[in-house]
């Protein structure tokens, strides 16, 4: 079988990841890497063997079957509409875009041109997610009660832009690390009712901390802390009517399960097929196998566009709630 021709589009510091996987799958290959910086593409295609290096993204049309647009969040749109309406299938980075309007252009073109398009939450390769996922659709924690997922660490992600930082270009800790928890949270526990934007501390900028509390259709309530600046638990505990989940927020992570009413907690990792420890690599390198599947067999990838477009539509909401931070000391 033609190995699949594949583009990396944006070569900063999530195309190192993207580029460290596809080197371990065997029936696709990365031929061309773009970056408006094209001494950063052309540094990276060496490191990697990749043949060709350009700086302009709609140079690669005629030579690609898929794409990964790894750029600036306000780029994502723009960026996959051109290349799904060309026939390339996209795995777009999260969040899919800045906007559900976005969103939904999005998967109009991938419709229209009968592409696939596949968010980057890879947070749902994690085994510890699919684990919780199945511990919470199979009932072992009865009923879901409340979730208390909180995220926070001093921001040190080795980004090659200032993007993460900038208000027009879609920065703030709610589209960045935001994103995969709020999809986490989406996924595991369906829709929600209401929410409560507590607080964010964006002043007319981004936002480096803020702090949701959400009401789910099944009845759950919850907290959700996000920050930049300060450490946090970086766990998410899930309360079922029999039992509780924690679960770390991070690759090979750390499960503790008790039941409701136990003194004793059951904490370990989750294997899968024997696969004992989790790396970076694995989660990158089941994303990619997901997408070249979806493609090849015709069918729906693991995180469908619409699936990518829910959180957004909550980060939209939220953003919607802003209220100015309150300062005590200002009257
Ligand atoms: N899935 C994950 O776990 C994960 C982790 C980190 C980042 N991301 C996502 O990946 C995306 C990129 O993040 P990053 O950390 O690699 O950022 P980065 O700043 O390191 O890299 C972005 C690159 O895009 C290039 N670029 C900007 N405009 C361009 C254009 N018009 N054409 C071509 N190249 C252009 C920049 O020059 C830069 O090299 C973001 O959407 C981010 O949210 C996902």
């Amino acid at each position: 079988m033609e190995k699949l021709k594949i583009a990396i589009i944006g070569c900063g510091a999530v195309a190192n990841a993207h580029l460290q996987a596809i080197a371990l799958c065997e029936d696709v290959e990365v031929t061309v890497l773009v970056d408006k910086v094209l001494p950063r593409a052309r540094q990276l295609a060496g490191r990697f063997n990749v043949p060709t290096a350009v700086d302009d993204y709609r140079q690669i049309f005629d030579d690609v079957d898929a794409a990964i647009a790894a750029l600036p969040h306000h780029l994502h749109a723009e960026v996959s509409i051109e290349l799904l309406q060309r026939g390339i299938h996209v795995l777009v980075e999260k969040p899919m875009a800045l906007s559900t309007s976005d969103c939904d252009a999005m998967i109009q073109a991938a419709a229209g041109s009968g592409t696939v398009l596949t968010v980057g939450l890879a947070r749902r390769f994690f085994l510890s997610s699919q684990f919780l996922k199945q511990a919470i659709t199979s009932g072992l924690l009865g009923d879901i009660i409340s979730f208390d997922f909180r995220e926070g660490t001093s921001y040190k992600w080795p980004v090659s832009s200032d993007f993460a930082f900038r208000k027009e270009t879609g920065g703030g800790v709610l589209a960045d690390t935001g994103v995969h928890v709020l999809d986490l949270l989406l996924w595991w526990l369906g829709d929600y009712n209401s929410i409560e934007y507590y607080y964010d501390d964006a002043m007319g900028g981004v936002e480096a901390d803020c702090e949701l509390r959400l009401k789910m259709q099944n009845g759950a309530t919850g907290v959700v802390d996000l920050s930049r600046t300060r450490e946090l638990r970086n766990t998410c505990i899930i309360r079922g009517e029999l039992g509780s989940l924690e679960v770390e927020t991070k690759f090979n992570s750390k499960i503790r399960l008790k039941m409701q009413g136990q003194d004793l907690t059951l904490t370990g990792r989750v294997i899968r097929n024997g696969l004992s420890e989790e790396k970076a690599n694995d989660i990158f390198r089941r994303q990619i196998d997901d997408f070249v599947d979806a493609i090849r067999l015709h069918r729906e990838p693991f995180i469908p566009d619409r699936e990518g477009k829910r959180s957004v539509e909550l980060i939209e909401s939220c953003y919607a709630l802003r209220q100015p931070l309150q300062h005590p000391w200002i009257c």
